[in-house]
C-alpha cells in the first residue's frame, strides 16, 4: 500500500488534482528531515517555496519508483516522499517533525491516515470534517492536545491508535458517539480525570487500551458489558472500585488491570464462562479476601499475576485445572500454608504442563516444601519462594534405582532460576544443587540456614550466572576447583563459616565481577590476578587469617602473618594507643578472666546503668537452646547473634556471641564493651549486659547481651520483605524517621558524648527496628574513638585514628581506599548510601551497579528529574497515590523523596570536607520529616 507502483498510477484527471492536494498539504503539515527533526515552519508562509516545491513532488509522483527514497533538497533542508494512494495517506516512520496543520481538515475524501511513529508535537488537528475516516493513526509522536470536538463527526472511524504520545487533559466524552470503532488506543499518554461513560456505546469495540495514564475513577459499568471485546488493557493508572459480578465479556482473551487501586474483592464468578481468556494481570491493586475458586475454570489461562495484592488465604487447588498455564505469579501477597495444610496446590499443578515460571515469594507459605515439588512439570524454568517462611524441603520418595536420594528440585532439569532466599531452611544445600540441575542460571538461597559443605556439583554448573549463598551457615572450602562456572557473574558467599585457602580458579572466570567473601574463616594468600585485582570488585572483610593480595585490601604481608605472634600480646600492643589506660585495666581483667582455667563458669560484668541480674554461660545455653540454630537471628561481623529468652528475668534478648577463632574477635569484643559502656541515647541499641567467661569445655566465651529488636534489621526490610507482617514494605513515613532515628544516634556518637566516635559500618544489617519501628543503630565492633585529633570548628575530627578501617564494601567512602584513618565524613557517607538504599531499594552491591555505575552517580544522574522512577517499587506506588491532577505538584511523598535525595547526594560528595555533618544533616531531616507528616494529615 506504500509504495505506488506503476500500475496504480493510471489515475485520471481528478486524481491528479488530489493528489497535488495531497502534496500541498504534506508540505503544509510536515517538515521533513532526513535526520531528526528538521523544522520548516516558515515554509507555511514563503508561498514561493512552497510552488516549487510542489512542483518538485509533482515530479515525483511522475516517477513512482524513486518514491520512499527520501532526497533532500536545497530549499530548507526540505525533502519528500508521499507514499500514498487514492484513500489514505501513510507517511508512518518516516522522521517527521513539526507542528500538523489544520488543513489536513480539508482532505475530507480520506479514508485512511497514518502518522504514526514522527516527531510531530504540539496540539492535535482539528479532524471532524473527515467524514470518510476510517483508520487513524497518529501514534508515537510528541503530541500534546486535544480538543473535545476533534473527531466528533468521524463517524466511519473503526480504529484510532493515539498512543505514545503526551495528550493532556480528559479524554473527551464524545468519543462515544464513534460507534462503529473497533480498536481504541490512548495509552501511555498523560490523560486524566475519568474514563468517559459513554465508552460504554462503544459496542463494536474489540480492542480497548487506555494503560498507563493518569485515569481515576470507577471503571464504568458499560466497558464491562462491551461483548465484542477480546482486550480491555487499562494497567497503570490511578483507577479504583471493583470488578462488577455482572460482566459480559465472552471473548475476552485479554485482562490488564496492573497497577491501579481496583478492590477490594474479586467476583467469586470471575472464572466462569470464560473460556477464551488467556491472560489476566492484576499486580499491584488492593484486591483481598481469597483468590476465587472458579479461576480454575478459566481453562484458557496462559499468564496469570496476582502478585502484589493483599490476598489471603490458601492458594486455590483448582488452578491446577489450568492445564495451558505458562506463568503464575501469585508473590507478596499473604497467602497461607502449614505443615499440614494449603501446599496441595503444588500436587495439582503438576498438571499444569506449559508451566515455565512459578512464584510465590514473599507470602506466608511456613512448614516443608513437600516433595510434590519434585512432579511439578519437567518444563519449569523459574521457581521463586524466597521470603516465606520455609523450614525445610522434604526428602523425596525415593523410587529411583541407583540408590542415591534424588534431590527433590532435581527433577526439574530446566530450571534456569531459583529463589529460595529469606526462609527458614536448613538442612544440606545438596538438596537442592546436586547433580540434575547444570542448565542453573541463577542460585538464590541467602538469609536460610542451609549447613554443611557447599556442593561440588555447584562448580560444574557452566551456565550459573548468579550464586547467592550469603548469609547461611556454610561450612568447609569453597570448591570451585575445576573452573568450570565459565559464566559466574556474581558470587556470593558472605556471612557464612567458610575455611580453607581462596583457590587461584577463581582468576581464570572471566566474567566474575563482583566476588563477596566477606565474613568468613578463610586464610592464607589472596591471589593477585584475575578479579582480585580489582579490589572494588571483592570484598574479603571480616576474614582476619588472610593476607598478602592487592595493597587496597589492606591485609598484612604473608610472612609477617605467618609468623606466630602471641595473639593477645599483639591485641594489647594494638590496643593501648587506642583505649588508652582504663580501657587497659579492663583488658587485662577480661584477659585474665579468659586465662583462669578454673572449672568454674564466671561472669564478667560492665557497668551498663541499671542493675540486671546476673547472667552466666548456662544461663545463655538455656535462653538459646544450646545455641541451636533454630534461634540464630544474625550474623555480625565477629560472631554470631542468637535470640533468647531469660527465664529468670522473663526478657527477650538477642546474644551476640563473639567467634574467638577469629582474629581481632577479641578486641572487637573490647572495644563494643568499652563504647557502649560510655554511651547511652534511645536510638542507640540499648545493651543489657556483657558476658566474659569460660564455656563447659574449658574455652573463654564472650558474649553481649541485648534487647531484643523485635522487627529485625532494615535490610531484612527492604530486601527480603517481611512476609506476614507488613508485605507492602516500608512507608514513606516510616523511612523518613528510621533516617531521623540513625542521623540522630550518629549525632550523638560525633558530637555530644565526649570524645566523637565514629561507627565505621553503619549499613541496614545495623540498624536495628523495635516493636514501634523506631531504628536503633548497632553493632559497635569495629567502632573506633577518634582520640588526640584537634576537633575542626564544625565539630568533625578530620583524621587521627590509628585503626584500619574495616567497614562494609559498598558502603565505605571512597577516601578509605587511600587513607587508612577512621573520620566522622567516612560515616557521613555511609549514611548517605544507606539513604539512598532505603529510597531505591537496591544494595550498593546490586548487579546493576556494574562498571563505572555506582550507586552515588546512579542517582545522582537520576536526579531530580527521573528520581520517581528508580525507588523502591512500595514508594512508586505511594508516590502515585500522591498525585493529583497536576503531576508531581502537591505531591508530598514526592516532595519528601526529593529533599531526602538531596540529602543523600550531599553526603556522598566525594571529597569528605564537602560533606555535610551529622548534626546539619539531622537538622535537615528533622524538618523533612516534619513538613511531610503535616502534608499528609492534611
Ligand atoms: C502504513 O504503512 C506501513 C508499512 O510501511 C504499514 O505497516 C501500515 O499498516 C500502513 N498504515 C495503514 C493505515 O495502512
Ligand atoms: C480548506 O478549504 C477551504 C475552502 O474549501 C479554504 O478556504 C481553506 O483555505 C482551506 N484550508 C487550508 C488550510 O488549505
Ligand atoms: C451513550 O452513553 C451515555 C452514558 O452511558 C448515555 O447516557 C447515552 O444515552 C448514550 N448515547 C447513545 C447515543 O447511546
Ligand atoms: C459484535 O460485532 C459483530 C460484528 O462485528 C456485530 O454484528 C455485533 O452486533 C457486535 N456485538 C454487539 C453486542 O454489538
Ligand atoms: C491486608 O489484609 C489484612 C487482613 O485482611 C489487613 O489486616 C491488612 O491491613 C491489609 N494490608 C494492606 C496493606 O492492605
Ligand atoms: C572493578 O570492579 C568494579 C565493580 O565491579 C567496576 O566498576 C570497575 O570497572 C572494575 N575496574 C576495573 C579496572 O576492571
Amino acid at each position: 500500500m506504500a509504495v505506488v507502483n506503476r500500475r496504480d498510477m493510471c489515475y485520471g484527471q481528478e486524481q491528479h488534482v488530489k493528489l497535488a492536494v495531497f502534496m500541498q498539504l504534506i508540505l503544509l503539515l510536515v517538515c521533513y528531515g532526513v535526520g531528526n527533526g528538521v523544522h520548516c515552519s516558515t515554509l507555511q508562509e514563503n508561498s514561493a517555496d512552497l510552488q516549487s516545491l510542489l512542483d518538485f513532488k509533482m515530479g515525483i509522483i511522475e516517477d513512482p519508483y524513486s518514491l520512499g527514497t527520501a532526497a533532500p533538497t536545497s530549499a530548507g533542508g526540505v525533502v519528500s516522499s508521499a507514499p500514498l494512494d487514492g484513500h489514505g495517506l501513510n507517511l508512518t516512520d518516516k522522521s517527521l517533525a513539526g507542528k500538523v496543520s489544520s488543513s489536513l481538515a480539508n482532505l475530507t475524501s480520506l479514508s485512511f491516515l497514518d502518522l504514526s511513529s514522527n516527531h510531530f508535537f504540539g496540539q492535535f488537528p482539528l479532524l471532524n470534517h473527515l467524514q470518510q475516516l476510517e483508520t487513524l493513526y497518529m501514534n508515537s509522536n510528541s503530541l500534546d492536545g486535544i480538543t473535545p470536538d476533534t473527531l466528533t463527526n468521524c463517524s466511519k472511524l473503526r480504529n484510532i491508535d493515539l498512543s505514545g504520545n503526551q495528550l493532556r487533559g480528559t479524554i473527551p466524552p464524545k468519543i462515544g458517539s464513534l460507534t462503529n470503532l473497533e480498536f481504541l488506543d490512548l495509552g501511555n499518554n498523560q490523560f486524566t480525570g475519568i474514563i468517559p461513560a459513554t465508552v460504554g456505546n462503544l459496542t463494536q469495540l474489540q480492542f480497548l487500551r487506555f494503560r498507563d495514564n493518569q485515569l481515576e475513577g470507577n471503571i464504568p459499568d458499560g466497558v464491562w458489558k462491551l461483548s465484542n471485546l477480546t482486550s480491555l488493557v487499562l494497567g497503570q493508572n490511578r483507577l479504583s472500585g471493583g470488578i462488577p459480578q455482572a460482566l459480559n465479556l465472552p471473548i475476552l482473551l485479554l485482562l490488564g488491570l496492573e497497577e491501579n487501586m481496583l478492590g477490594p474483592v474479586l467476583p467469586p464468578n470471575i472464572g466462569y464462562a470464560r473460556p477464551s481468556l488467556k491472560r489476566i494481570s492484576l499486580f499491584s491493586n488492593k484486591f483481598e479476601g481469597h483468590i476465587p475458586t472458579s479461576i480454575g475454570n478459566a481453562l484458557g489461562l496462559q499468564i496469570l499475576d496476582f502478585s502484589k495484592n493483599n490476598f489471603t488465604g490458601q492458594i486455590p487447588t483448582s488452578i491446577g485445572r489450568l492445564s495451558q498455564l505458562s506463568k503464575l505469579n501469585l508473590e507478596m501477597n499473604q497467602l497461607e500454608a502449614s505443615e499440614d495444610q494449603g501446599w496441595e496446590f503444588l500436587y495439582e499443578l503438576r498438571n499444569c504442563m506449559s508451566l515455565t515460571m512459578l512464584s510465590f515469594s514473599r507470602n506466608n507459605l511456613q512448614g516443608t516444601i513437600p516433595h510434590s515439588v519434585a512432579n511439578l512439570p519437567s518444563n519449569l524454568q523459574v521457581l521463586l519462594l524466597g521470603g516465606n517462611k520455609l523450614s525445610g524441603i522434604a526428602p523425596p520418595d525415593n523410587n529411583k534405582l541407583d540408590g542415591s536420594i534424588p534431590p527433590s528440585l532435581g527433577y526439574l532439569t530446566q530450571l534456569l532460576v531459583v529463589d529460595l532466599s529469606c526462609n527458614n531452611l536448613q538442612g544440606s544445600i545438596h538438596h537442592i544443587g546436586d547433580g540434575n540441575l547444570k542448565q542453573l542460571v541463577k542460585l538464590h538461597l541467602s538469609s536460610n540456614k542451609f549447613s554443611g559443605g557447599i556442593p561440588d556439583a555447584l562448580g560444574q554448573s557452566q551456565n550459573l550466572v548468579i550464586i547467592q549463598l550469603d548469609q547461611n551457615i556454610l561450612t568447609g572450602d569453597i570448591p570451585l576447583s575445576s573452573g568450570n562456572l565459565k559464566a559466574l557473574n556474581i558470587l556470593d558467599l558472605s556471612h557464612n563459616y567458610l575455611s580453607g585457602t581462596i583457590l587461584s580458579a577463581l582468576n581464570d572466570l572471566q566474567l566474575l565481577s563482583k566476588l563477596d567473601l566477606s565474613y568468613n574463616q578463610l586464610q592464607g594468600e589472596i591471589p593477585r590476578n584475575g578479579i582480585f585485582e580489582n579490589t572494588t570488585a571483592v570484598s574479603l572483610d571480616g576474614n582476619w587469617r588472610l593476607c598478602g593480595g592487592a595493597v587496597d585490601f589492606h591485609m598484612p604481608l604473608c610472612s609477617a602473618a605467618s609468623r606466630k605472634i602471641e595473639r593477645k600480646c599483639d591485641l594489647v600492643r594494638l590496643l593501648i594507643p587506642i583505649f588508652g589506660f582504663m580501657s587497659l585495666t579492663m583488658l587485662i581483667y577480661v584477659i585474665t578472666l579468659g586465662k583462669r582455667k578454673s572449672r568454674k563458669a564466671y561472669l564478667f560484668l560492665f557497668s551498663f546503668g541499671k542493675q540486671f541480674p546476673k547472667v552466666s554461660h548456662s544461663d545463655l545455653v538455656r535462653a538459646t537452646g544450646n545455641f541451636s540454630n533454630s534461634n540464630l537471628i544474625g550474623r555480625g561481623s565477629y560472631g554470631s547473634v542468637y535470640k533468647g529468652k531469660l527465664t529468670m528475668a522473663k526478657i527477650d534478648v538477642a546474644i551476640k556471641v563473639f567467634n574467638l577463632e577469629m582474629r581481632r574477635a577479641d578486641r572487637s569484643f573490647v572495644s563494643e564493651c568499652e563504647v557502649l559502656r560510655t554511651i547511652r541515647h534511645r536510638n542507640l541499641l540499648p545493651i543489657l549486659t556483657a558476658c566474659s567467661t569460660i564455656d563447659y569445655r574449658g574455652k573463654d566465651f564472650r558474649a553481649l547481651i541485648y534487647e531484643l529488636m523485635h522487627n529485625s534489621n532494615l535490610d531484612r526490610w527492604l530486601h527480603c520483605g517481611h512476609a506476614g507482617v507488613v508485605h507492602k514494605g516500608l512507608s514513606m513515613d516510616q523511612r523518613v524517621s528510621i533516617a531521623v532515628n540513625i542521623a540522630d544516634a550518629l549525632v550523638y556518637l560525633h558530637h555530644d558524648c565526649g570524645r566523637p566516635i565514629v561507627h565505621c559500618d553503619v549499613k541496614p544489617m545495623n540498624i536495628l527496628l523495635d516493636e514501634d519501628m523506631s531504628a536503633h543503630l548497632g553493632d559497635f565492633g569495629i567502632a573506633s574513638l577518634v582520640l588526640d585529633s584537634p576537633l575542626t570548628s564544625d565539630g568533625n575530627s578530620g583524621r587521627n585514628s590509628s585503626i584500619v578501617v574495616k567497614g562494609t564494601i559498598g558502603y565505605i567512602a571512597p577516601e578509605y581506599a587511600q587513607s587508612v584513618h577512621a573520620s566522622t565524613y567516612g560515616d557521613v557517607y555511609s549514611f548517605g548510601v544507606v539513604l539512598m538504599e532505603m529510597l531505591i531499594g537496591k544494595r550498593p552491591t546490586d548487579s546493576m551497579f556494574e562498571n563505572e555505575l555506582s550507586i552515588t552517580n546512579f542517582v545522582e544522574k537520576n536526579f531530580p528529574d527521573n528520581i520517581s522512577h528508580i525507588i523502591d517499587a512500595y514508594l512508586q506506588e505511594e508516590c502515585k497515590g500522591f498525585i493529583h491532577a497536576t503531576r508531581r505538584t502537591g505531591n508530598a511523598t514526592y516532595k519528601c523523596l526529593v529533599s531526602l535525595t538531596q540529602v543523600a547526594l550531599s553526603c556522598t560528595r566525594p571529597i569528605p570536607t564537602e560533606r555535610m555533618n551529622m548534626r546539619e544533616i539531622a537538622v535537615r531531616l528533622h524538618a523533612i520529616r516534619t513538613s511531610y507528616v503535616e502534608a499528609i494529615k492534611k
